[in-house]
């Protein structure tokens, strides 16, 4: 069985009231998906592809966080939309795009809390040793910040806190959402290989957004890429990212992504547009 089901799903974001053309009527955003079906097994996996294609909503539709305007997901053969809300957090957690916290409890009383009222009990081991409460801290680098508030907390700390979260929770299968955002290039390394290895040695799926494709092609097991018009390629990085694969997604030379492997997000999407004028809007 796959890990995650997609069944004849279409998805529209809501009109945004007061969004009107120029003849004064609704503007009806466009459908992400349509009549999309398709399964994706339980793997350390990256989601690819160029801003707007579709990572963050079809991760928020794998982790029931959005509901389908029609068809079904599942997880591990479950309706993940009509669970209540323990339950799917309990099949699936999320660490969303520019998530940020919003109270100011002290950063180890959030861990603990998480850890303790998750599906772990408290009580687990790591991959390394006895206990995946130190094993995560030490890992994520967290320890100098464990007395801090969480709004005492610089970017690229917040983001490791997310990941140690995200494990202590110990749901079934894990969505980050650009996760590593704002850490350092030897910090997105460590975390991605322990990463990896705890959803290997744990039978834990995840599935990273990223927009680093060195590291991405380093470390996943697995790989989907989401071409703009939503055709989709699924397979080990060697069989998915290939030059020709990456230039049809992004629309730019495979030889200046791999270049770019640092590039942020941000120069990536200025680089394709200026090198499709043609596909820009008339405005
Ligand atoms: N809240 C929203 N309301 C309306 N449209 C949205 C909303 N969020 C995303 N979209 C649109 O849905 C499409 C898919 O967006 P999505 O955020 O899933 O892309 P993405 O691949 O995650 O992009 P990025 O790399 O920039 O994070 C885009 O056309 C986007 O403009
Ligand atoms: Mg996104």
């Amino acid at each position: 069985m796959n890990f995650i089901e997609f069944e004849d799903v279409t998805f529209s974001y809501p009109p945004v009231e007061g969004d009107l053309d120029e003849n004064g009527n609704q503007i009806v955003p466009a459908a992400v998906f349509e009549h999309f079906s398709g399964g994706i097994p339980g793997a350390f996996t990256s989601i690819i592809g160029p801003n707007g294609c579709g990572k963050s909503t079809l991760m928020l539709l794998a982790s029931g966080r959005l509901v389908p305007s029609s068809g079904k997901v599942r997880l591990l053969g479950q309706d993940i939309a009509s669970l209540g809300e323990e339950q799917r957090c309990l099949l699936a957690s999320v660490i969303y795009q520019n998530m940020e916290f919003e109270s100011n409890d002290k950063v180890e009383n959030l861990l603990s809390f998480v850890y303790k009222n998750g599906a772990l009990k408290a009580n687990s081991k790591g991959i390394k040793s006895q206990d995946l409460f130190s094993e995560v801290v030490e890992q994520f680098e967290l320890s100098s910040v464990m007395n801090h508030g969480l709004s005492e907390i610089s970017k690229g700390e917040n983001q490791r806190i997310l990941l140690a979260f995200s494990l202590l929770y110990g749901s079934a299968g894990i969505f980050m959402d650009e996760p590593m955002f704002a850490m350092e290039n030897r910090q997105k390394e460590s975390a991605l290989e322990y990463l990896r290895s705890y959803s290997q040695e744990t039978k834990t799926p995840m599935f990273l957004s990223m927009h680093e494709l060195d590291l991405s092609k380093k470390y996943s097991e697995k790989v989907l890429l989401i071409h703009p018009n939503k055709d989709m390629s699924y397979g080990t990085p060697d069989e998915v990212m290939t030059s020709d694969e990456l230039e049809k997604a992004y629309g730019i030379p495979a030889a200046m992504l791999k270049h770019s492997e640092d590039m942020t997000r941000e120069i990536l999407s200025q680089q394709s547009e200026a090198l499709s004028p043609q596909k820009k809007p008339n405005v």
